[in-house]
Formats: C-alpha cells, sequence, structure tokens
C-alpha cells in the first residue's frame, strides 16, 4: 500500500525483527512498532496494533519464527509448543491467525533436531505465508473487479484494506482493483463503532489511494439504502466455514440483512487463510467479546452510564442465506460452494 508516497505492507520481517504499522494511532500519526520477542507479539494482536484477519495471521507466523530464534536447542519443542498456545490464543475469531501460527509451526518442526535450520526455515516459511497473502489479495482484487460495474456506489464495514491484510485487502483490494481499472466509484464508509476501524483506517486508506468516499454512522446505513444509494455492499471476512456462513466485524449481519430486504448483492471478500475447513457452519465460530471500556469511553472520555454492565462482542455471524457471493482468488463462488472451490 502507499502511504504518504511509500510503499509499506501492514507487517513485515527487517533485520531479525517483526516490523508493523502501529494501527492504534493511524490515521492522526503514522508509527512503525517492531517486535523482538513472540510475547510482545501476541500482545500486539490482543490490543489491536496489529489487527484484521489476514493481518494477524501473518504477525502471528512471524511470532512464532521469533519463537524459534530465540529457542534453546534443549527446549526447542516446548518453547515452540508455548509460543505457538500464546499466539493462538491472542484472539480467538479470525482463523488466519491459526493458520498462519499452525504453517509456521509445522514447518519449522519438520527440521528437528537440526535446529540451525530450523531457525531458518521458520522465518523463510513466515515470509511464504505473509507474500502468498499478499498474492491472494491481489487475485482476489481482479477476480472480484469483475462484479463491480462503473460507477457502483458501494458500502464496505470495517477496515478489510491493506492494513488488515499483509497487503493490497480484500473488500478494499476489490475496490482498489476497480479504482485502479479506471472505474468511477464511491464508498461509504460506516464508522465501526466501538474502535472506528472505518473511520479511522478504511477513510484513511480510501484517502490515500484517491477513491471518493464519505463516513457514515453505523446507524445510518439504513438510510442510504432506503435512498436507493447503494449500488452493492463488499466485506471482508474473520472466517469463512464449509457451508458458507462467515464471521465478520460486528455489524456485518445487519448491513446482509438490509441488502436481502433492499435486493441489493452483497459480497464477502476473503483469501485462502480465512477460510476454515474444520468448521461446517457459523455457529461453531467463536466470537469474541471486548472489554466493556471499548463502549464505555471514546478517546479517554467517558460516554457511558457508569453503573451499566456492557455487552461487546466483536464480530457476528452473516449465514450463507444472505451472502450474494464469495470473491476468491479463484473467482467468485455462491457462498455453499466457495470453500470447495477455493481447496480444490
Ligand atoms: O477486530 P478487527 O479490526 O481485527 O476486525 C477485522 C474485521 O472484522 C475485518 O473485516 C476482517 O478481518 C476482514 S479483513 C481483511
Amino acid at each position: 500500500m502507499i502511504i504518504n508516497g511509500s510503499e509499506y505492507r501492514s507487517v513485515w520481517w527487517e533485520h531479525g525483527r517483526l516490523q508493523a504499522i502501529d494501527q492504534n494511532k493511524l490515521p492522526f500519526e503514522f508509527a512503525i512498532a517492531a517486535f523482538t520477542d513472540f510475547q510482545t507479539v501476541a500482545e500486539a494482536i490482543r490490543n489491536m496494533t496489529v489487527r484484521g484477519a489476514p493481518a494477524i495471521g501473518a504477525a502471528g507466523a512471524f511470532g512464532l519464527a521469533l519463537a524459534a530464534q530465540s529457542a534453546p536447542d534443549d527446549k526447542f519443542r516446548t518453547h515452540l509448543r508455548k509460543a505457538h498456545d500464546v499466539l493462538i490464543a491472542a484472539r480467538p475469531t479470525a482463523v488466519d491467525l491459526v493458520n498462519g501460527v499452525n504453517y509456521v509451526y509445522e514447518q519449522t518442526l519438520k527440521f528437528i533436531p537440526d535446529y540451525v535450520h530450523a531457525r531458518q526455515v521458520a522465518v523463510l516459511a513466515a515470509n511464504e505465508f505473509a507474500n502468498r497473502s499478499s498474492e491472494d489479495c491481489r487475485q482476489l482484487g481482479l477476480a472480484g473487479n469483475a462484479i463491480i460495474p462503473n460507477q457502483a456506489r458501494i458500502l464496505t464495514h470495517c477496515n478489510a484494506g491493506a492494513l488488515a491484510t499483509v497487503d493490497w485487502g480484500t473488500a478494499l483490494g476489490v475496490i482498489r482493483t476497480a479504482h485502479r481499472k479506471g472505474k468511477e466509484l464511491f464508498v461509504y464508509v460506516s464508522e465501526t463503532r466501538p474502535r472506528f476501524q472505518g473511520s479511522r483506517l478504511t477513510a484513511f486508506e480510501l484517502e490515500q489511494e484517491g477513491i471518493p468516499h464519505a463516513i457514515i454512522a453505523d446507524s445510518a446505513a439504513g438510510y442510504y439504502f432506503w435512498k436507493k444509494e447503494i449500488d452493492l455492499v463488499i466485506t471482508g471476512a474473520d472466517r469463512v466455514c464449509l457451508n458458507g456462513d462467515i464471521a465478520n466485524k460486528i455489524g456485518t449481519y445487519e448491513k446482509a440483512v438490509l441488502a436481502k430486504e433492499h435486493k441489493i448483492p452483497f459480497y464477502i471478500a476473503a483469501p485462502l487463510s480465512t477460510f476454515d475447513f474444520g468448521c461446517t457452519r457459523g455457529s461453531e465460530i467463536p466470537i469474541e467479546f471486548r472489554a466493556d471500556e471499548e463502549l464505555k469511553s471514546v478517546g479517554g472520555v467517558p460516554v457511558a452510564n457508569p453503573a451499566s454492565p456492557v455487552l461487546n462482542p466483536s464480530f457476528d455471524i452473516t449465514p450463507a442465506g444472505f451472502i450474494t457471493g464469495i470473491i476468491t482468488r479463484k473467482g467468485v463462488f455462491p457462498p455453499r460452494e466457495a470453500a470447495q472451490k477455493v481447496q480444490g
């Protein structure tokens, strides 16, 4: 992605460290955080310095590579297993995290007892996972471009851009591709309470890319459907199940219901790392609940009755019946066929 004229990935390996754009500081400050151990990588995933399903998948992969560098030969396997478990536990909903950490874990263990080689392989495997993820997004951008009409007015939710992936983006990857192919677009960006990934990050990426857009309150989506000003919806996903049910940022399901009611196509864009071939349906997906504080204050300023309890699910499930198609690197498929098609 281009930020202030320079090319970046959201996470990358450099000089034996993991580097990441600090997403908690954007758009007000552009800062790069560096990590030298798996514990701080896990913490950065938990506190959302790095966030977005494919991005945390790659961060987890690099986190395990860091663990391999510091693991002593005589405790290599137990150290790696501990790091694996800590990283995977950092956030529960996005399966990319499990896939990224598992990939590096499995590749690295193959080389034991050649520990020197195992450490090198851990870094190579993490880079391979990240490169594949980035390429996957570019390919799905091209596939998704086919379903974007010129002059489309598109609603997206949360941030499914280059920041949320290794590069390019999923939902925003499709939008970016269509824009670069010369299509005129307008993007409605729902703010995405409580952490504002839409109004902070998606709006930032669209502005950097020069794509016309406007931020709307989450609750304004219905108004724009009613006004017939939305032609299609595209979001990313944190997990895609075998039956085509998906998990994505809280508020996605209500956009899908609105789209169906208004007979507007609703698309999900997802790389291979977001498919969970062991998950038969959406009800099996673990939903992350986050801290009360996220709802009770904004930028440190209290906005809620202090004594009231809070319910703060971070994701919801959109059943396959509400999804027009899942955009993947191999094409755009009906939700119930997508897992089979990407695997084959
Ligand atoms: O809690 P977040 O910000 O990590 O949630 C991210 C999302 O829900 C994205 O829409 C999803 O990861 C798809 S990103 C390509």
